[in-house]
C-alpha cells in the first residue's frame, strides 16, 4: 500500500524559544523566509505523500492560516513583482490535503501520535518532527529514503545518526544489529538514556515511518520518561514482538528545536541560497 499520509505532532509548547513562541508556533519559526513546517510538508510531498494530519494545540492556528489561500494579502501583490514570492507555498497547498485535530493535555509524542489515529486511520503513515530539519541536496529526502525501505521489509522505520556520547540524553537511542549497509534492526531502544545507560550512540531523529499496529502498541505502553507516553516505548514493544527498522540516513538533520541548531540550519541554507546564485 503506497503511504499517502504524513503526521505532524505539533502541539508542543517550544519553551526553549521564549519568548518569540508566547503568542507564536515554533512550527512557523522561519529557517530563511520558510517556516520550519513548511520545509517538513515539502520533504513529505516529495516522498509522494498527498495528505498532511497535523497535531495542533491551542495558540497554534497561524499553521493552518498558513497552509490555506490569503485573499486579501493575494489580492493585493497580484500582478506586482512580489506575486512570485507565494507561488511555492501556493502550488504545495494544490498538492495536498491538511486535516488538523488537537492534543488537548501533552501526555508526550506518543500520545500525540495516537490522537492521529482518527487522521490516519488504518494504514502505514511517516511521521516528521518539523523541528527536526533534515536535507539532502541532490539526493532524496530522507522520507523517502525510509520509504524504500518500509516497501522492502514492511515494517516501521526511524531514523537515526550518530550522536557524541554526551548528547545521546536528548534522544532515543537504538541498539541494533545491521542487516544491511545502514540498516539495523532494533533489539533494543531506550528514551533519553544517561551516557552510561545508553545502548549505544545511535540516536533516533524525528522522522518515523509508522504501521498501523503501533496505535495499539501505544495504547499498551505506560507513562515512561518524564512521565509521559513515550513512541520510543511503543516502538521497543512492536520490536520485540515483530520488526523495527532502524535507518543511519544519508542527508545533514539540524536540531532547530534550539537555539544554537536554529542558526546553524538559517546559516547553512543560506550559504547554499548564495551558490545557487
Ligand atoms: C523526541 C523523541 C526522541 C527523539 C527526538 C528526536 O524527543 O521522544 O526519542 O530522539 O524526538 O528529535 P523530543 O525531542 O521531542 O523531546
Amino acid at each position: 500500500m503506497k503511504i499517502r499520509k504524513c503526521l505532524f505532532p505539533a502541539a508542543g509548547y517550544g519553551t526553549r524559544f521564549l519568548p518569540v513562541t508566547k503568542a507564536m508556533p515554533k512550527e512557523m519559526l522561519p529557517i530563511l523566509t520558510k517556516p520550519l513546517i513548511q520545509y517538513g510538508v515539502e520533504e513529505a510531498v516529495e516522498a509522494g505523500m498527498n495528505t498532511m494530519a497535523i497535531i495542533t494545540g491551542r495558540g497554534k492556528r497561524a499553521i493552518e492560516d498558513h497552509f490555506d489561500i490569503s485573499y486579501e494579502l493575494e489580492n493585493q501583490i497580484k500582478g506586482t513583482s512580489k506575486e512570485h514570492l507565494l507561488k511555492e507555498i501556493r502550488s504545495l497547498i494544490t498538492k495536498c490535503t491538511f486535516t488538523y485535530t488537537r492534543q488537548v493535555e501533552m501526555r508526550g509524542l506518543g500520545d500525540a501520535i495516537l490522537k492521529g489515529q482518527a487522521l490516519i486511520g488504518r494504514e502505514p503513515f511517516g511521521v516528521i518532527l518539523a523541528d527536526d530539519l533534515c536535507i539532502n541536496p541532490g539526493g532524496d529526502g530522507v522520507l523517502k529514503q525510509m520509504i524504500a525501505l518500509n516497501e522492502k521489509y514492511r515494517c516501521s522505520v526511524v531514523a537515526i545518526m550518530e550522536v557524541p556520547e554526551d548528547q545521546v540524553y536528548k534522544y532515543g537511542v537504538i541498539e541494533g544489529k545491521e542487516m544491511e549497509e545502514n540498516v539495523f534492526r532494533v533489539t533494543n531502544m531506550v528514551e533519553k538514556p544517561d551516557a552510561s545507560e545508553a545502548p549505544s550512540n545511535l540516536a533516533i531523529i524525528g522522522r518515523y515511518i509508522l504501521t498501523p499496529d503501533v496505535f495499539d502498541a501505544i495504547k499498551q505502553t505506560k507513562p515512561g520518561k518524564n512521565g509521559e507516553i513515550q513512541i520510543t516505548d511503543a516502538l521497543l514493544h512492536l520490536a520485540n514482538t515483530g520488526m523495527v527498522l532502524a535507518y543511519k540516513f544519508d542527508g545533514k538533520r539540524f536540531d532547530c528545536g534550539s537555539v544554537e541548531g536554529y542558526v546553524e540550519a538559517t546559516n547553512h541554507l543560506h550559504s547554499l541560497e548564495e551558490k545557487k546564485k
